[in-house]
């Protein structure tokens, strides 16, 4: 079990735009996978992607399967990993939500995000995912691939009165997250 450091925000590895992947079901591809669960699971993250961890790629995963300690309220999501994804948008719609992120620890903040979209990408061995995604699940998706663009959430909050530190937006929601 590997767990990694996870960059902060200031780190310009997290600004960069990831490489696709070219070669799937590669034993260095199925390790970088272990190693994000393993570092996604300990920090008890909704999702994580492979430039948290200083890798140049275009990985995510996300979902656990089970509703997510950080996310109290949200839907549990079906553990996914991600290659090389792309999101088209299902409508125009937004919808407003609270958003945090393991390399901006202890802040949320409210970001605008597509409601409903469509993702697809591949698995490790290359399959083709395809699905369709509202809410929450769209959320994280639309999080996610972000990272891949170098862009984390602090750049998309329009109104800065609803960004701050979890224990002071969030008290309650603060106890669970004493270990970050
Ligand atoms: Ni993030």
């Amino acid at each position: 079990m590997t767990v990694h450091t996870i960059l902060k925000m200031g780190d310009p590895r997290l600004n960069r735009v990831a490489q696709p992947v070219l070669q799937f079901d590669t034993p260095e591809l199925h390790q970088l996978i272990v190693d994000m669960q393993d570092t996604m699971r300990v920090a008890d993250g909704a999702g994580l992607a492979a430039p948290q961890i200083g890798v140049d790629l275009q990985v995510v995963i996300f979902g656990s399967g089970q509703i997510n300690p950080r996310y109290p309220l949200e839907e549990p999501i079906a553990e996914t990993i991600l290659i090389n994804p792309t999101i088209t948008a299902l409508g125009d719609e937004e919808q407003l939500g609270w958003e945090g992120c393991l390399s901006v620890p202890g802040m949320r903040g409210e970001v605008p995000r597509l409601k409903h979209i469509r993702y697809t990408g591949f698995d490790v061995y290359g399959n083709v995912i395809e699905r369709t995604a509202s809410n929450f699940h769209a959320r994280v998706v639309q999080h996610e691939c972000d990272h891949l663009f170098g862009i984390l959430y602090p750049a998309k909050v329009r109104d800065f009165t609803k960004f701050g530190f979890v224990e002071t937006l969030f008290p309650e929601l603060f106890k669970l997250e004493t270990k970050s």
